[in-house]
């Protein structure tokens, strides 16, 4: 896969040169950012080699990794015209994500930060998600909303002085993303069903099913308003397929999808929003590969508009993971001075999103 040049603002030559390495769960991602401008961003994604089994397999991912990293820092490099000598920091992830692919991707960061005596930070992935969008849109405000939504995460999280993360809900059982690839295994979609349902829906009446909203009972305030789940809209799918089958009917697939798209889309929104409101911030940003998903895209587009808050949500190739969200975030925490993490930093495959930097 060729290395994307960046379209970004005015270089800032006097701030570091940091080099983000990704490898938390299929895609090797190298990029170089210099202060908030990308001047590279490289991936290899090894996901059709899980496809024929539905799921990511972690010893392939790991491998593919390992195969994968050096052809890609070589391909960054490349891109952005720069020498290895030129970095002045390298970031990488430390977790949250699989613990074999994660450990790729310390190693090789850790031998670069040794071998070019240059300080290494290991910072949080989901936490990337969101900075990413720095490089994009600029700098973030003091304070800023993030809903991350991907295969592994439904958070939302309040951000502060881009570093400072407060997570204030997050889903209790499945992902907003793998939530979607279950119910299109359930619907024989091939894997991931994510984009695939997202096209059928667009062919289909939202309103045709009424599929549960997940934790929006009265009841659910005190302890769960800004929390998601999707288990239970999702076995709500499964068993009305079901009934359908066991009457001999056909299954009108754009309907269902169409149904449960809308019921992830309007839970998402409105806890969003309602965060928004309840904690007065009045920018809000969506990241994650899940981020991709047009009824999301369209209703919080909607929502957020009516509520007056502005909503920020980077193009889909900084959604899905990559390695210029990590050397955003690892460019923002060089900003701040943060002290590097140890040359025997661990991974943290559940670390806390409160956690920036290891
Ligand atoms: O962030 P990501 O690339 O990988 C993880 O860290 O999980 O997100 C991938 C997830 C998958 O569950 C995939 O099915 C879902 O995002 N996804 C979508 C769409 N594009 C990707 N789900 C619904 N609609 C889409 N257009
Ligand atoms: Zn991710």
């Amino acid at each position: 896969m060729p290395e994307t040049p960046a379209a970004s603002p005015a270089p800032d030559t006097s701030a570091p040169l940091v080099l983000g390495i990704e490898t938390s769960c299929d895609e090797t991602g190298v990029a170089l950012v210099r202060g908030r401008q990308l001047l590279v961003d490289a991936v290899a994604s090894s996901v059709d080699e899980h496809a024929r089994f539905g799921g990511i397999i972690p010893e392939i991912a790991s491998r593919a990794h390992l195969e994968a990293m050096v052809p890609t820092v070589e391909r960054a490099l490349d891109g952005a015209g720069v020498a290895l000598s030129d970095v002045d920091a390298i970031a990488v992830t430390a977790g949250p994500g699989l613990v074999g692919p994660l450990t790729v991707g310390t190693s090789a960061a850790k031998a670069l930060a040794l071998a070019l005596g240059k300080p290494l930070y290991g910072v949080n992935h989901v936490v990337g998600h969101a900075v990413v969008d720095e490089l994009v849109h600029g700098a973030f405000p003091e304070r800023v909303l993030a809903l991350v939504v991907s295969g592994g995460h439904s958070s939302l999280l309040l951000v502060e002085d881009t570093v400072r993360v407060t997570e204030l809900g997050s889903t209790l059982d499945d992902a907003a993303g793998e939530a979607f690839d279950k119910v299109g295994r359930l619907l024989g979609l091939p894997y991931p069903g994510g984009p695939h349902i997202d096209r059928l829906a667009r062919e289909g009446d939202p309103g045709a099913i009424r599929f549960p909203r997940g934790l929006t009972a009265p009841k659910d305030q005190a302890a769960h308003a800004l929390d998601f789940s999707f288990s239970g809209l999702k076995t709500a799918v499964a068993r009305w397929v079901e009934a359908r089958e066991d009457a001999g009917q056909a299954i009108p697939l754009p309907d269902v999808a169409a149904s449960f798209a809308a019921a992830v889309a309007d839970v998402l929104t409105a806890k969003t929003l309602a965060a928004c409101e309840r904690l007065g911030v009045g920018t809000l940003v969506v990241g994650g590969g899940f981020s991709a998903n047009s009824q999301l895209r369209d209703l919080m587009t909607e929502r957020a508009a009516a509520a007056g808050v502005e909503l920020r949500i980077p193009p889909i190739r900084f959604c899905t993971d990559n390695g210029a969200m990590i050397a955003a975030l690892g460019s923002a925490v060089v900003a701040r001075d943060l002290p590097p993490s140890r040359l025997d930093l661990g991974v943290d495959s559940t670390m806390p999103l409160t956690q920036v930097l290891v």
